[in-house]
């Protein structure tokens, strides 16, 4: 069996959780559980950074001793990552006294191997980043990450031998293509390495300035840098080294961290690890910031985001859905309500909510609410089958590479095939021909691949995927699934068990509207000559309801988008619409227009256009004509 462990940071105890900490534990809780339906035996350990100098700064502050608060603070982190259906198998405090020991231990060991000397020291010392800067990598004079003066601080510490490793860690690196991912920092860090500037590391402070820290064994004058004795919780959770659980865990560990702690993982904790005469650790997975309105999150900026208001405004399924959706692991994204609500309705109101529920009603409609057996094989069969398989097979290979969001823009190829492929078998024709066999394989065919695609998105979307079975007439255990299985798996889906009548996974979220009270009434405007038309005149007019699919800017004109829309044909329409002055592209993706489908195409700045979209234009702006509920893409407007 094939194990796997996935840490997170642990997260720092002065500040309370926010979007960012919640971003790379559900990426952590989502790659757990996509290993535990994998088969792998799977160890995921979070937690909370309780010594140094920032920790007792807040205390004080707070007007608390340090542990008071450190456990205030560290409850906050414990008791959000179940509301978020975060399941860590551990939870480590590093004022654990198992951690503690565990620190202490390898200090010792080191110490004893000579690896840590003592001496002096003078440097720029940054209390934001618990580190010492030289002089050269000062930006300006200032901290380049918090912009502030740095306090001259020159005293006798004790000193690990970093730069002794330099040769080994580079070469390790180099070796190892998967040490450290995405690409981009790993070429960082072997810059870093090959500029020969790897110093010895100051791994002690005195007790006359620092307290709170883990006591050196070798030195009671001096607490542990907090950097040193923070790293060490991702071995010392493991329990013993001579232990089971290190033994089966070690050798598998994937980290995962922002840029900002690119450093002490990329180069203090291998140098550690093998100093202190341990395997390095297999993977360290690195990923970029969720900026809000283009800069980084701060409490002092007051744009942060907070994990919970927003999955309990939002839903937490979409909320953590948009996160790893959104988020090219390693880049940096953008975090607005906005975006997230367009990918709500978009992908899962629209595309998955709407297959789903459709899928339910019709299976009661024409079969009482029971599965039907598969009884005549018919066209678009082989072909649905066959996509459905490239898109899971690929899921799951990007998914493991932790490519979350191609993975998941993957499988909607699956999710869109399988509307398209209701669209193309039609149901509603099939049962008034009375060809129920091959309706019975058509919804049967559709309701097993629902079945399907609710298992690979547990990992994501875990609360929905287990109501998406039970709906399905199946109980959910996990520990039963193999997703590797599920590729050539077909027909696990019970005939004859009832589905539920009908489902609202994900409800649409409309944007907020503007006051009735400020709509003014024009002043009675001259009615204009419109001239009367016949009534088989305007029948001429084909109306339709479509579904935007997605949006692009026009190359060559500021007021144009190119929109995509899904009018119930084969391929989406492209309609180019002067919408971009009033609309963000992501407040079109997903909801439903009037268009007029049997316009002449012509072009527009060179782009042709095969329809127009309905909308009224007043003094507050543009609004877009669509139906006071979710219709069928294609619906005849009459
Ligand atoms: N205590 C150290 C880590 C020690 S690990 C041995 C620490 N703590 S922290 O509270 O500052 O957490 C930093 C981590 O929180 C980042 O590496 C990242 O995982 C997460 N994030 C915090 N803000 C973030 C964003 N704005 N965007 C994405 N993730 C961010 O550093």
């Amino acid at each position: 069996m094939s194990r796997f462990y996935v840490t997170t940071p642990i997260y720092y105890v002065n500040a309370k959780p926010h979007l960012g900490h919640a971003y790379t534990t559900i990426v952590a809780d989502a790659l757990a559980r996509f290993h535990r339906v994998s088969g792998d035996e799977t160890f995921f350990l979070t937690g909370t950074d309780e010594h140094g100098d920032k920790i007792s700064k807040a205390a004080e502050e707070a007007g608390q001793s340090p542990k008071e608060y450190a456990d205030t603070v560290s409850a906050l982190y414990s008791q959000l990552w179940p509301a978020l259906n975060i399941k860590n198998d551990a939870f480590i405090r590093t004022t654990d006294p198992k951690h503690v020991k565990c620190v202490q231990d390898i200090l010792q060991k080191v110490y004893d191997s000579g690896d840590i000397y003592f001496g002096e020291y003078g440097g720029h010392y940054c209390f934001g980043c618990e580190r010492f800067y030289t002089e050269k990598e000062l930006v300006d004079g200032l901290c380049p990450q918090h912009q502030t003066k740095p306090e001259f601080i020159s005293e006798k510490n004790y000193f690990f031998r970093m730069s002794k490793y330099q040769d080994w860690l580079l070469s390790h690196i180099e070796t190892h293509p998967d040490f450290i991912r995405p690409e981009g920092y790993r070429n960082e860090v072997v810059s870093l390495l090959k500029s020969g500037a790897l110093e010895d590391l100051c791994i002690s402070r005195p007790k006359s300035r620092l307290n709170w820290g883990i006591e050196l064994p070798f030195d009671t004058g001096f607490v542990c840098y907090v950097w040193f004795d923070a790293l060490l919780n991702y071995v010392s959770a493991l329990g013993s080294l001579k232990g089971e659980k290190f033994r089966k865990f070690w050798p598998v560990v994937n980290h995962l961290v922002a840029k900002d702690i690119l450093k002490p993982h990329a180069v203090f904790w291998p140098t550690m690890l093998k100093a202190a005469g341990l395997e390095p650790y297999k993977s360290l997975n690195v990923h970029g910031y969720w900026l809000v309105r283009d800069t980084k999150m701060s409490k002092s900026l007051g744009n942060v985001i907070g994990p919970l208001e927003m999955s309990q405004k939002y839903g937490l399924d979409a909320f953590r859905y948009f996160l790893l959706r959104e988020m090219s692991y390693g880049q940096d994204a953008s975090f607005s309500e906005d975006a997230l609500i367009g990918r709500l309705n978009a992908d899962l109101a629209n595309d998955l909510g709407n297959l789903f529920n459709r899928s339910l009603a019709m299976t009661h409609k024409f079969f009482g609410g029971l599965i039907p057996s598969p009884e005549e094989e018919g066209p678009g069969d082989a072909e649905i089958k066959a996509l459905g398989r490239t898109s899971m097979e690929q899921y799951q290979a990007l998914f493991a590479e932790l490519k979350f969001s191609r993975a998941l823009e993957t499988l909607w190829e699956l999710v869109r095939g399988l509307n398209k492929y209701i669209d193309a078998t039609a149901p509603w024709t099939l049962a008034k021909n009375n060809r129920m066999k091959r309706l019975g394989s058509v919804m049967f065919t559709v309701l097993e691949h629902l079945r399907k695609l609710a298992v690979h998105l547990w990992p994501v979307m875990p609360g929905t995927a287990e109501i998406m079975l039970r709906q399905l007439g199946m109980e959910f255990d996990p520990t039963q699934v193999n997703i590797a299985r599920e590729l050539d798996a077909w027909g696990l889906l019970h005939t004859g068990s009832e589905v539920a009548a009908s489902s609202n996974l994900f409800p649409r979220v409309e944007l907020p509207e503007i006051e009735p009270s400020k709509l003014k009434t024009p002043a009675p405007a001259k009615p204009e000559a419109a001239e009367a038309v016949e009534f088989e005149d305007f029948q001429k007019m084909d109306l339709r309801v479509g579904t935007v699919v997605s949006v692009d800017k026009h190359p060559d004109a500021d007021k144009l988008y190119l929109v995509d829309v899904d009018l119930g044909e084969a391929e989406p329409r492209r309609v180019v619409a002067g919408l971009a002055d009033f609309f963000q592209i992501n407040d079109l993706v997903g909801r439903q227009v009037v268009v007029v489908a049997n316009l002449k195409p012509r072009k527009l700045r060179g782009q042709k256009s095969h329809g127009m979209i309905l909308v009224v234009k007043d003094e507050h702006g543009m609004s877009l004509l669509t139906t006071h509920r979710p219709t069928l893409s294609g619906g005849k407007v009459s």
